[in-house]
């Protein structure tokens, strides 16, 4: 497996598996890996022969009181997992390699952002739209691999690749969950034994939710309220319970629903913010 610290060296490489006819799939990680990125890398070989996971701990999708400088980092860890699930170059650059001194061009997606984490972490879609944008430009790959958890950020870099005329397709990879239907999150490992416990009431309750908008249950405001009870009575301090149009993000009409329903919270337990989201197909 190839270790590359720099653009030009990470680009060299892609191009040179394509120059061979090979196909490159992209993961972009901001690394403390767990089973849910192993899983992007496993659907990302099963789409493209090489694949490339990038670990970079992006700074500018943080915003000032958030956790950047603790965010868990452990690079020889995570690369002995890529070797394991066959990647074939980590890249993990410097943030010096990524972003220069008087940079001043941002990529910014302006509606799909306004909601969600967009309106609590404002900035946050920014700095990821940016940073991607940069990945797909070193990479060059022909395909990247974006997982469901972070639903918003899936739908938004979707945006970006069809308006900014990427050629790169997006592949959606499902939520890896714990046994006990934890999502995986490298954010996982801040919870205390007992806030991990009570954490489960995320999950458990979006499933329930899920479940009710199955069965026909139109009620979204009860739904919510339901949901979020649920999960302050569990000790979690809410950002946000949301039941929307997935396509659009935004509310949908009650009288016409679009075909699929995104039920999604963010909440505190202690310090860590936490989110978890399902798509009800109708
Ligand atoms: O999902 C993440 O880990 C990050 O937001 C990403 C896409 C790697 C950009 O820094």
């Amino acid at each position: 497996m190839k270790i590359f610290r720099t653009s030009s060296d990470m680009n060299a490489f892609s191009r040179e598996v394509r120059r061979k006819g090979g196909r490159v799939g992209l993961v972009p990680t901001m690394g403390y890996l767990h089973q849910g990125h192993i899983s992007l890398a496993k659907i990302a070989k099963e789409h493209s022969g090489f694949v490339v996971l990038s670990n970079f701990v992006n700074p500018t999708q943080f915003g000032p009181n958030e956790d950047f400088e603790r965010y868990p980092r452990d690079l020889q860890r995570d690369n002995n997992l890529c070797e394991q699930a066959g990647v074939d170059a980590v890249f993990a650059p410097p943030v010096e390699e990524i972003y220069g001194r008087n940079e001043s061009v941002w990529v910014v997606e302006d509606s799909l952002s306004t909601v969600l984490c967009g309106k609590s972490r404002p900035g946050h879609f920014r700095g990821v739209c940016t940073v991607v944008a940069k990945l797909f430009n070193i990479v060059e790959p022909d395909i990247a691999v974006f997982g469901m958890k972070d639903y918003q950020q899936l739908k938004i870099i979707e945006q970006m690749v069809r308006d900014l005329k990427f050629q790169i397709r997006i592949i959606r990879a499902p939520i890896v969950r714990e046994p006990d239907g934890l999502a995986m999150s490298s954010r996982n490992k801040y919870l205390s034994p007992e806030e991990r416990k009570n954490a489960l009431a995320i999950s458990a309750g979006i499933k329930e939710a899920a479940k009710k908008i199955s069965a026909g249950c139109k009620d979204y405001k009860k739904i919510k309220s339901e949901l979020a009870l649920r999960i302050s009575q569990s000790g979690g301090k809410l950002d946000y319970v949301e039941i929307l149009d997935a396509d659009s993000l935004h509310e949908f009409s009650y009288k016409n629903p679009s075909k699929n329903i995104l039920v999604a919270v963010a909440a505190f337990y202690g310090k860590t913010r936490l989110i978890d989201n399902a798509i009800v197909g109708r």
